[in-house]
């Protein structure tokens, strides 16, 4: 019998873990001796940042809710430590499943691995070099106990080999993101925004952004968002506005204008079926700049650097840096019809999970 904990915490591991319990019951159903406990640690817990992920996504309610709920890194971290070691206590799985590089990830990595309980990374070794970022932190700590890597591209893997880990615990499996992107497509549902501003396929942009180092000062959120309306050409802008930003927009006195059109954060299907349609994205997420790789859609990263690369080297994405002032000549590129195709990163072919599965088996 092979026992797993999967954990989930915040938004975007939510996509990541879906097909992983798809996959799990599938098999199950074939008649492999697998079976789960999935763990929310509650980092995110608004219906639009949690609940309706799992609707949409298909992912049953969750075994056991830590409910950490909102605080600083070191409080989150503590709460979901102290909560997770409690349940392992009570019952350790034979692996715990950690994805993506969230506070939630490592907290329940460093939980697992202190009571010898074997961890998986689902989106292991991927590095953006800049510690200022809390996922970076995250990801480091989180791949310096992990015992196998299950990683989204070859410099994942070399980065996990320059840290000196060995190739029979790196897995290149492809991207579990990507999978669920893929099976979710014919099912996008047109959010209400689209009649309501007329919107038409390549007739708008879509913003998002959430990262400290763009939203956190209310002075240079409010630089962003000008050069980005100034720079759209009347274009409408969507944005779908996270909770940690809309916090600061209400001290900035900019409350939407002409083009730019504030959303609560969108479900799943909404917000890609926006994606999908859009002439470009701006954004400071990670999992966007695959997912528009993924769709062919021009990306603009309003960061200096990337975990990602592919996503620049062989996707739609290009990195702007954080200076507003980049926008322009970027926007121009994009509205002369100069923004480059791009193509798709190899093993980004909806099976990732199956791959997963596939090892998890052999390892147990
Ligand atoms: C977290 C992840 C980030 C991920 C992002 C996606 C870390 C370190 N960061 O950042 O990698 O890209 O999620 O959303 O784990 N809040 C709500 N409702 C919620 C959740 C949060 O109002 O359901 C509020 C919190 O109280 C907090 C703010 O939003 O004030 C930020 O939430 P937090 O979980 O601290 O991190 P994110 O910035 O969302």
């Amino acid at each position: 019998m092979i026992f797993l904990d999967l954990i989930v915490g915040a938004r975007p591991n939510f996509m990541k873990i879906a097909p992983v319990i798809r996959e799990i019951e599938r098999r199950a159903r074939e008649g492999m001796v697998i079976s789960y406990r999935l763990v929310h640690t509650g980092q995110h817990y608004d219906r639009n940042m949690s609940g309706s992920f799992f609707e949409e996504l298909g992912i049953p309610e969750p075994d056991v809710n830590l409910n950490v709920g909102s605080g600083t890194q070191a409080e989150q971290t503590a709460g979901i430590m102290t909560g997770y070691e409690r349940l392992l206590m009570e019952k350790k799985p034979d692996l715990c499943i950690v994805v993506g590089d969230v506070t939630s990830t490592m907290a329940c990595a460093i939980a697992a691995k202190k009571l010898l309980v074997p961890v998986a990374h689902v989106e292991g070794g991927i590095r953006s070099g800049d510690m200022t970022m809390p996922e970076e932190i995250n990801r480091i700590v989180t791949d310096s106990i992990t015992d196998y890597f299950f990683t989204t591209s070859e410099t994942a893997n070399q980065n996990l080999r320059n840290s000196g880990v060995k190739d029979n615990r790196i897995f290149f499996v492809g991207n579990t993101m990507i999978d669920t992107l893929l099976a979710s497509r014919p099912r996008f549902v047109k959010p209400e925004i689209w009649d309501n501003l007329g919107l038409g396929p390549g007739k708008y942009v879509v913003l998002t952004l959430h990262r400290p180092n763009n939203v956190d000062d209310p002075a240079n959120l409010k630089h962003l968002l000008e050069e980005i309306i100034r720079e759209s050409n009347g274009l409408p802008v969507i944005f779908p506005v996270h909770p940690r930003t809309r916090k600061v927009m209400q001290g900035i006195g900019l409350e939407g204008g002409s083009a730019l059109h504030l959303a609560d954060p969108m479900g799943y299907l909404q917000f890609n079926y926006l994606v999908e349609r859009a002439l470009a994205v701006i954004t400071d997420s990670g999992g966007i700049t695959e997912e528009t790789t993924v769709m062919g859609v021009p990306c603009m990263t309003l960061r200096n650097s990337t975990e990602r690369p592919e996503t620049v080297t062989i996707g739609t994405n290009e990195l702007l840096g954080t200076d507003p002032e980049a926008i322009a000549p970027a926007m121009q590129r994009l509205l002369s019809g100069n923004w480059k195709k791009g193509s798709i990163p190899p093993l980004w072919d909806g099976h990732t999970a199956e791959r997963i599965i596939n090892i998890i088996a052999g390892l147990i």
